[in-house]
């Protein structure tokens, strides 16, 4: 019966799902859920047009920088097109304005994006939960700090937040490019108490100085605790749990033995290869690299004409710190 069901195509099988809901197959749920499955469908013969991901495993390309030789003062010397153009202001509260339109923006506007792979489990250990996070970031390294940005949820929230809420305890892993398929699966809305790791495949690792366990696929999770959790009920909307902001301080890091260098203090951006979330459903890989060392005031003042010249018309003595 179920194959028969698969053989007959999505629109059969989407009104044999809402008639054993007993929704109706002409009602509004009806219609957005025929909405979403049409642009699925359609993305599905998108991608089927794609060419295959390129699995060669080619070594990571490293060029020059963008603008190189650079000197002080020349600001972007390579214009890309578009550098002239008018900048448009954007109020993000305008009474006319979608809330889904600052979603969008900002999720194309700032990327890439890391994405925080959490594991968390509830106060009692009776519930484990894994999601990506990509309103995440490292923010310092001593401590070894990190935020993660959760959204709002009807209810009790996500569950994510739920647990660290209830244990302070989780593991940030991170995603390569050959988990992301098993990563997103874990992003489904699942209810609460589905386990993730059995939705994506992925598999425990234990920790030690938390509960949750580690994604044995990463190749650097860091085992954590909540040291702040900082919500913004001001913008909850009615029976939803409000957006939190929560800080986290590393308690351990595990790193995959062959991707780093001895003493463990530089992972291999080709043993790692990460993803970067961009906007809409997309993401990026790192295929080339390029250096822009840093520069020290010190060296630099003694060394460089144009800056010493430029310090000398400021005003500031050659050789101390402005
Ligand atoms: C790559 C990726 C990044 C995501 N980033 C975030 C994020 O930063 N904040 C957020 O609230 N949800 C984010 N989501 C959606 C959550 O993963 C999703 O809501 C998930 O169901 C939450 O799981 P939980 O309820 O089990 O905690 C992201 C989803 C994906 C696939």
């Amino acid at each position: 019966m179920e194959d028969e069901i698969w053989s007959k195509g999505p629109k059969f099988r989407l009104s044999c799902w809402l008639q054993s809901r007993t929704i109706s197959t002409t009602g509004p749920i009806a219609a957005r859920v025929i909405n979403r499955a049409e642009r699925l469908r359609k993305h599905d013969e998108e991608i089927a047009r794609r060419p295959e991901f390129d699995h060669s495993d080619t070594p990571i390309e490293v060029t020059k920088s963008p603008n190189s030789p650079w000197e002080y003062g020349q600001g972007v010397r390579m214009k890309s097109p578009g550098t002239d153009q008018a900048h448009k202001e954007i109020d993000p509260y305008a009474p006319n304005r979608q809330k889904t339109d600052n979603y969008h923006l900002l999720i194309s506007g700032i990327a890439p994006r890391p994405i925080g792979f959490i594991s968390t489990q509830s106060g009692d250990g009776k519930t484990k939960n894994l999601a990506p996070f990509s309103y995440f970031q490292v923010v310092d390294h001593d401590p070894p700090l990190f935020i993660v940005g959760i959204g709002p949820k009807s209810g009790q929230g996500k569950d994510t937040l739920c647990n660290l809420k209830q244990s302070g305890e989780c593991v940030i892993n991170t995603v390569s490019e050959s988990m992301i398929e098993a990563v997103n699966a874990t992003s489904i809305d699942a209810p609460y108490g589905v386990s993730e790791w059995e939705l994506s495949g992925l598999h425990e690792a234990p920790s030690t100085t938390v509960s949750p366990s580690r994604v044995q696929e990463s190749v650097f999770s860091i085992e954590g605790k909540v040291v702040d959790i900082k919500e913004f009920p001001e913008y909850a909307k009615p029976g939803m749990a409000p957006t939190a902001v929560v800080f986290i301080e590393a308690s351990r890091f595990w790193i995959r033995e062959d991707a780093a260098n001895e003493n463990y203090s530089h992972i291999y951006l080709d043993k790692l290869r990460p993803l970067g979330q961009l906007g809409g459903m997309a993401y990026g890989r790192i295929t080339s690299t390029f250096d822009v060392p840093r520069k020290m005031w010190e060296d630099e003042v003694t060394e460089n004409d144009i800056l010493r010249n430029f310090t000398s018309r400021n005003g500031a003595k050659v050789g101390s710190q402005v």
